[in-house]
């Protein structure tokens, strides 16, 4: 990759660019266009329905306008964008706020310990991977969690609606699949289909009300597990979605091996993640959300298409492929 070095615009920019990004979960935070969503409002009327003082509220709402999330009419009054009114409005079943509050409650402090997790290579403060039954324990953060699991998936599980020959398959389970985002858009798309998701066992409301939400409590089920301790439950397709990242490579194969001895002969297991490139240069979601894995888990870490294509084959998959679903995550898909 080469870059202009006639100016270290581009450094500085990378340098600042947490304001901009704070600067949105803030607006999201104090629900700036949840409020919006009701119409255009003037400054003063704004600030005081979502309790921005003023000093700081011409400032904010107008880097909002600068950063292209609002417009601002002739008028003075604020309003949405498309894209914000489409996205940011919690009243709208598009909203995409959830992701973005979870971030702002956890991740965004979290990357201010980067150094220090660099230095030991432990999390630093709690391990969130071996905290979900804690986090699960409070329904709102366990509410926030599956929602903001669901934003990141439905895109992905769209594309996995048609990027596989589900006509040759019947039954399907999404292994840690939180409110079932991605059975419920299979099921959706392909009416043979049922199966369900396993997961902890504190997900089971959760989970229930999406699919009956989407009338399909009669094909998806719950299947409550932890999958440390109980074998996997059997199925011709089972899928694990962003679950291998969470864990080290002895666990990471642990359960490809328990998804091959649950699957019938010729099932297939499908993985998806932000697959890091397989040169390990180009995709740096992919190495971000790994870093990430290093700031909340003990050994968890992101891999490319090639590392799981040695484990998969390992655990006895054949015809083993990686292919692009989303312009963020591919799946790695095996056979037994
Ligand atoms: C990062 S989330 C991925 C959720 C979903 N597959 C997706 O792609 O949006 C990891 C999931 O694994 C589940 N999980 C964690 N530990 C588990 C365990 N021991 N047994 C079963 N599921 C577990 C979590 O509850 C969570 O739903």
């Amino acid at each position: 990759m080469k870059f202009d070095i006639a100016s270290p615009d581009r450094i500085l920019e990378i340098g600042h660019a947490f304001r901009a990004c704070k600067t949105l979960l803030s607006a999201t935070e104090l629900g700036v266009f949840t409020v919006l969503a009701e119409g255009p409002l003037d400054l003063g009327t704004l600030g005081q329905r979502t309790g921005i003082n003023a000093r700081g509220a011409r400032d904010f709402l107008d880097a909002l306008v600068a950063l292209g999330l609002l417009a601002r009419h002739e008028d003075g009054r604020y309003a949405n964008s498309a894209e914000t009114a489409l996205y940011l409005d919690r009243n709208k079943p598009t909203y995409v706020g959830s992701l973005l509050e979870r971030i702002n409650d956890w991740d965004y402090g979290l990357w201010g310990s980067l150094s220090a997790s660099l230095r030991t290579g432990k999390p630093h403060g709690t391990d969130a991977t071996s905290n979900y039954g804690p986090r699960y324990a409070d329904q709102a953060l366990r509410d926030q969690f599956v929602s903001g699991m669901t934003v990141r998936t439905r895109p992905v599980a769209t594309a996995l609606a048609t990027k596989f020959p589900w006509t040759d398959y019947n039954t399907l389970i999404d292994i840690g699949t939180a409110q079932g985002c991605l059975p419920v858009q299979i099921a959706q798309a392909h009416p043979h289909m049922s199966g369900g998701g396993f997961d902890l066992p504190p997900l089971i409301s959760a989970f229930e009300r999406y699919v009956q939400q989407h009338c399909l409590s009669k094909r998806l089920r719950f299947y409550p597990g932890d999958f440390f301790n109980d074998p996997l439950p059997t199925a011709e397709v089972l899928v694990f979605g962003r679950v291998l990242h969470n864990w080290d490579l002895a666990t990471k194969k642990m359960l490809l091996k328990k998804a091959y001895d649950a699957l019938p002969p010729a099932g297939a297991a499908i993985v998806y993640e932000r697959l890091i490139d397989d040169e390990r240069r180009a995709n740096a979601t992919g190495l971000l959300s790994s870093l990430q894995m290093l700031l909340s888990s003990s050994g968890g870490f992101d891999f490319t298409g090639a590392d799981c294509t040695e484990w998969m084959h390992e655990a006895g998959f054949r015809d083993i492929r990686v292919e692009e679903l989303t312009t963020e995550q591919s799946m790695i898909l095996g056979i037994k």
